[in-house]
């Protein structure tokens, strides 16, 4: 047994060495030039994953701080206006559900478990509104359901029938593994987290925002303090952030992009594709279905419907004894699907070990 368990899960994921080590440099202070140089450094780098030239905000939370960010300040209090969420799994629910904690009048547009939102509903929604929305939320990979949904036909679908209403995409568990053209298809808010696909540990959140946005939360008068664009944007553009960030966190950042630029996107796309295929065709070859509709299989995160009827808990502690693990079922989800996460740095050589692994405990085990 060894103290390294290699993380298959959807995050956190594995973190190499090399980023962990990066943390460990000495301190500096966050309103002095060498923190002033990291931050611009990162903006830049962040802006090349993010396919953006507007800014990327660096958050010190977690995603959902940035799902609340994109509920107080894009949706006004008017409950005339409001937010179109469409759901599709338990995060993009929950997403829904901070919108209206923020006292945000929330239509939900939902799809069964493992199918995805789709631009022709969003379309007659939209045909029948008279007051546009101020906000349409979708969630480009349901982390729950293992569900990619089509977000360039959903962007379509919306541009075509409400040119002023914002764009809110989550991408926590897809941006930096699987393309997102976020300037190319106009979104507004695209977020996501340090801890799935940038191969980072959790702690960092980041969203580029649009210039429309940041005019859109200039006119809400209670957006906060901690999440407020404007503050966010003010201290921003001197490189720099409102209150004290995790310098330590982006440090790690800071090396993460290098390599990330370094191994190339396209080609960072490409291998999260081989490895999705890889899963793919395991999970078939041994009598699994996959949970997501054909076509709209996540590069990132694999759901394989339990059909096997395997006990999760203990193929987890065979995987242990190999220094591997992946995930149960999401919510509702667990026991019935286990989900196996192809993000980040993985490499097929660690596919291959964790499928090996998992192969010899279904066979044997
Ligand atoms: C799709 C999706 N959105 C949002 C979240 C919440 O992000 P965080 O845990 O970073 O707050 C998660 C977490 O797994 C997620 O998978």
């Amino acid at each position: 047994m060894t103290s390294h368990i290699k993380l298959f899960n959807p995050g956190p994921v594995e973190v190499r060495r090399e980023i962990l080590d990066a943390q460990s440099e000495w301190m500096i202070g966050h309103r002095g030039k060498a923190f002033e140089a990291l931050y611009a450094r990162i903006q830049t780098g962040l802006r090349q994953v993010f396919g953006t030239a507007s800014r990327v905000f660096v958050s010190t939370s977690s995603g959902s701080g940035l799902w609340e960010a994109a509920a107080r300040n894009c949706v006004s209090d008017d409950p005339a206006r409001g937010v179109l969420a469409l759901v599709c799994g338990d995060f993009s629910e929950r997403w829904a559900d901070v919108f209206a904690r923020n006292g945000k009048a929330v239509t939900i547009q939902e799809v069964a478990r493992g199918q995805a939102n789709t631009a022709d509903s969003v379309a007659a929604a939209l045909r029948a509104r008279t007051v546009p929305y101020d906000a349409i939320a979708v969630v480009h990979n349901e982390t729950s359901t293992g569900v990619r949904n089509p977000l360039a036909e959903i962007v379509g679908a919306i541009r075509a029938h409400a040119t002023e209403t914002l764009i809110l995409v989550d991408a926590v568990s897809s941006l930096a593994g699987d393309k997102i053209d976020v300037d190319g298809l106009g979104l507004d808010v695209t977020l996501t987290s340090s801890q799935k696909c940038f191969g980072l540990p959790p702690g960092l959140a980041f969203a580029a925002v649009s210039d429309r946005a940041l005019a859109r939360a200039a006119t809400i008068p209670n957006r906060g303090y901690y999440f407020d664009f404007l503050e966010l944007e003010a201290f921003g553009t001197k490189n720099n952030t409102p209150s004290t960030p995790a310098i330590s966190l982006m440090r790690a950042l800071d090396r993460q992009l290098a390599d990330m630029l370094a191994e190339g996107l396209e080609q960072r796309y490409a291998r999260h594709a081989a490895l999705a295929q890889m899963t793919r065709e395991w999970a078939k070859e041994m009598g699994f279905e996959l949970f997501a509709a054909p076509g709209f299989e996540s590069q990132t995160v694999t759901v394989v419907k339990n059909t096997r009827k395997v006990d999760v808990a203990a193929l987890n502690t065979s995987l242990a004894a190999h220094g591997l693990s992946i995930a149960d079922g999401y919510g509702g989800l667990k026991g019935r699907t286990f989900r196996i996460a192809h993000m980040a740095d993985t490499t097929v050589a660690d596919m291959r070990e964790l499928l090996a692994a998992m192969t010899e405990h279904l066979n044997h085990g």
